[in-house]
């Protein structure tokens, strides 16, 4: 039998390789599939848009502010039913904390009785659904009562925490444990247990399933490693979702949206704050979604300049994209009053 050497190629080579590679893909598969995607895609996602029913039952976890808050009142009209599930925080009911959000924005002071008021004044039903995502047990019994009234026809996963940037000085577990819990055991929870609602339905029915990740999944400030990895998780758990429910008609889109103007952002303790202006508006991004999620597209990434720069940092050459890395968390971390000492 022959056997032939393994192929090994020079170390000092792999970085011309891999920015040939990319420039072969980008040119001979990428940029053809684009144009294909332009006369195929596009006159579906115009016929979708046009004709393909609207979901009539909602449920979104993380509904009390920001995106969640968006997308429900982007949905809400006359004939439509959302389930509003967030912690709701306790300080709805403390006077002296209604007064200063009054002095706020109004957008970051959300909660989820105040979001149902206003859902309902555009015609719509709303139901608030108090529970921690990461309680899994309480969240399935939550959404199966709310299923067995209203059949759900989409579920957005959307619920997540910021967390703490990595401070070495402390216990590791005190910050991941949360972060994993709240933002990828409750998606996933919340995903699945959808799905298994969906799965059982008369004359493959199915429904729809949507994943709020984060463009941070591909690439962002290192300095936020537990949030990164978690949303890169649920990246990866989305897509192969998609393809476990097609059989049974369950529809999976994983929403990646780039840096947006909510509660997370205006978090003084995260490491890099960048001006409000330069900021997506979460009623922009809820917009975009409705009409995307028409046409069941695997991703929703959103801003496209923040996609394409997050596309273009994967397509260097690893021993670029390292030095990039720690260029982007050294000048986050000069910037900012919460930056890892691992950067400064
Ligand atoms: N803002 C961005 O730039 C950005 C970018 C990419 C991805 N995302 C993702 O988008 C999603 C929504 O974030 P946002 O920007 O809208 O932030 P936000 O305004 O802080 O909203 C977060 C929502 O999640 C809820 N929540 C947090 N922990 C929860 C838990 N354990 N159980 C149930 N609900 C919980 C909050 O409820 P309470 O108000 O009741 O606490 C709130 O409604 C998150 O998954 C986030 O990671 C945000």
């Amino acid at each position: 039998m022959i056997r032939f050497p393994p192929l090994t190629v020079p170390s000092f080579l792999h970085p011309t390789i891999e920015a040939w590679v990319v420039w072969l893909i980008t040119t001979f598969i990428s940029i053809p599939a684009a144009f294909c995607t332009m006369f195929i895609d596009a006159p579906y996602a115009l016929a979708c848009n046009l004709f393909a029913p609207e979901p009539k039952s909602i449920v979104i976890t993380g509904a009390s502010s920001g995106i969640g808050a968006s997308l429900a009142l982007t949905y809400a009209k006359r004939g439509v039913t959302i389930g509003l599930l967030g912690l709701d925080s306790m300080y709805e009911w403390l006077v002296v904390v209604r007064i200063i959000r009054l002095l706020y924005l109004t957008y970051i002071l959300y909660n989820a009785q105040q979001v149902a008021e206003v859902v309902r004044s555009r015609r719509a039903s709303a139901e608030v659904l108090v529970c921690d995502v990461a309680d899994t047990d309480k969240l399935a019994q939550i959404l199966e009562e709310f299923d067995d009234q209203h059949n759900i026809d989409l579920l957005f996963a959307n619920a997540g925490q910021l967390g703490h940037t990595i401070d070495t000085d402390k216990e590791w577990e005190d910050h991941w444990d949360r972060i994993v819990d709240v933002n990828f055991i409750g998606a996933v929870a919340t995903a699945m247990t959808g799905f298994k609602l969906m799965e059982n339905r008369r004359n493959r029915r199915g429904g729809q399933i949507a994943i709020t990740s984060s463009l941070s999944g591909y690439f962002f400030l290192p300095q936020m490693a537990y949030y990164n990895a978690t949303k890169a998780a649920l990246i990866s758990f989305g897509r192969d979702l998609r393809y476990i429910g097609r059989p049974h008609n369950i529809k999976v889109t994983v929403i990646t949206p780039g840096v947006i103007d909510t509660r997370m952002t205006a978090d003084p303790h995260q490491p890099f704050s960048m001006p409000r202006w330069l900021l997506t508006k979460p009623e922009r991004l809820a917009k975009i979604i409705k009409r995307r999620l028409l046409y069941n597209p695997a991703t929703i990434a959103y801003p496209f300049t923040e996609y394409l720069a997050s596309w273009v940092s994967q397509s260097l050459p690893t021993a670029l994209l390292d030095d990039a890395t720690w260029l982007v968390g050294k000048v986050s971390s000069s910037l900012s009053r919460t930056g890892s000492r691992g950067f400064s």
